[in-house]
């Protein structure tokens, strides 16, 4: 007999027997529970979904009470010692690790669409010299669909192909190109001499030099932040691109809503958000009186806590290894000394170990990145180059998938019903309003 779950609704007395699967029950079986013919039936209420399964999934295994992460059953700690970013990201879409002429033509076909086309430097030119780079990235996404219209075939198993090679190639162009926009620097073009990560950071800092060489090891570094930050299930963005994907729109604007969502300060843009707490706190002796703000909930501790691990992120343990290695090659960094000693006295602290709050993948990440020279504006753009592969990998396992529909969720309408319109001179409200009208800030004013 297969598992059921006894309900009792104690308002008709009635019992339900409601099918177990894999642990779960469907949302819609409860439908069945009502107290008349009437009713629309039971609903389940679950803002920010903390509860509710949206798909089924073979893509990355998550352990947050053990703190364990696995893409298609591969460790992350194995996955980041022996393969490179493209590898992983071929794991993901294609469910097994490649033969070797299979990453040969995978890392061939990536490598030769990195170029993005012309007309996409003067789409740039419009963004005002101090764009944020994730806006005008937001924007380069969305815009690719107009420059492939094919690929809004999402049956066409080729058009699905060239729309992930496309997107994986093309991201680290587009994130470098809006990154020398908002300096004012020319655009330079992918070389593909260089492996991902060093043609990625060639693109961001190359200047007259012949050939840009970058250190081995900093681009090692790189490609282990790319592959840490490559997929994790259903977050914020994931969901972004398969709700906006269910409605059956072409990949490059679903991803598009994976980048808006990647965008915001408790997603992505949390390692902005860390580098910035840690400029303020600006030495050891103010940390206790840091935390004792976040305790009494005037702030938060950023780079902590998550919705899934409640155990060390395992993501934020191999970064720290690597910051070190980082380091030896840049030199010191004085905000690492605050880092680590917040990371102490956080962990040695009730409010945070009671919460299960330890650090997330984005603690040390920022460090990582201002050690390679990159500004904090741009540290939201480089998460998204690795999660496209992700992102891409989740789309197109949603569009096989028969019992995907089009998201969208149900409401508990709290609001008046059935009003009659109220004509002007009935209504209520002051006579006059006074203040000057809204106006923009006098930076935003200049020269719009
Ligand atoms: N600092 C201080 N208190 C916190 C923090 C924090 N960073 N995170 C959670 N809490 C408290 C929260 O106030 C709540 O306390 P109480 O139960 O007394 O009200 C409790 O811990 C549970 O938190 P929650 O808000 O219910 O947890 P959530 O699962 O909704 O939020 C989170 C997860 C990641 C949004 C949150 O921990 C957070 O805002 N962290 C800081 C931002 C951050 O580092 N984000 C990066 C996440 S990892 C990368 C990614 O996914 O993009």
């Amino acid at each position: 007999m297969a598992d059921t779950l006894t309900i009792t609704d104690n308002r008709t007395g009635k019992s339900y027997d409601v099918d177990i699967t894999d642990e779960t029950i469907k949302g819609i079986d409860l439908r069945q529970i009502k107290v008349n013919e009437d009713d629309f039936g039971m609903m389940t209420y679950d803002p920010g979904y903390t509860n509710t399964a949206s798909c089924r999934s073979a893509i990355t295994y998550i352990d947050g009470e053990a703190g364990v992460l696995q893409h298609r059953g591969y460790s992350i700690e194995e996955l980041c010692e022996k393969s490179s970013y493209l590898e992983v990201a071929y794991l993901l879409i294609f469910g097994e690790l490649p033969t070797e002429p299979q990453l040969e033509r995978w890392v061939y076909d990536v490598t030769h669409h990195t170029f993005v086309h012309e007309d996409m430097k003067a789409f740039y030119r419009g963004f005002r010299h101090d764009a944020h780079p994730m806006g005008i990235l937001l924007a380069g996404v969305g815009a690719m669909s107009t420059f492939y219209p094919h690929a809004k075939e999402i049956g066409d198993e080729e058009e699905r192909y060239m729309a992930a090679i496309r997107l994986i190639a093309k991201m680290p162009t587009l994130a470098a190109f809006s990154y020398r926009h908002s300096l004012g620097l020319p655009y330079v073009y992918p070389d593909n001499d260089l492996d991902y990560a060093s043609n990625f950071l060639g693109m961001m800092r190359k200047m007259t030099e012949v050939k840009y060489e970058a250190d081995p090891r900093l681009a090692k570094a790189l490609d282990v932040l790319f592959i840490l930050h490559a997929d994790h299930e259903q977050n914020c963005s994931t969901a972004a691109v398969r709700a906006v994907g269910s409605s059956q729109v072409d990949p490059y604007s679903a991803i598009a809503a994976g980048v808006a969502a990647l965008y915001g300060p408790l997603h992505g843009g949390a390692n902005e958000a860390v580098l910035r707490m840690l400029r303020r706190i600006e030495k050891v002796e103010n940390i206790p009186g840091f935390l004792e703000g976040v305790k009494n909930r005037e702030e938060k501790l950023m780079g902590f806590g998550h919705r899934v691990y409640k155990n060390y992120d395992p993501r934020a343990r191999i970064i720290k290894k690597h910051v070190d290695e980082v380091l030896e090659v840049t030199g010191d960094n004085p905000l690492l000394e605050i880092a680590t000693e917040l990371e102490k006295q956080a962990l040695d602290d009730e409010y945070f170990t009671s919460r299960k709050l330890y650090p997330n993948v984005d603690f040390y990440s920022g460090l990582i990145y201002e050690a390679l020279g990159i500004p904090s504006e741009m540290f939201t753009v480089i998460f998204a180059i690795p999660r496209t592969s992700g992102w891409m990998a989740q789309w197109m396992e949603m569009n096989g998938d028969s019992e995907q529909k089009i998201a969208r969720p149900r409401q508990i309408y709290t609001g008046e019903r059935d009003r009659s319109y109220v004509e002007m001179a009935d209504r209520e409200g002051p006579e006059k309003i006074t203040g000057p009208p809204a106006r923009r800030p006098v930076k935003a004013r200049r020269g719009a």
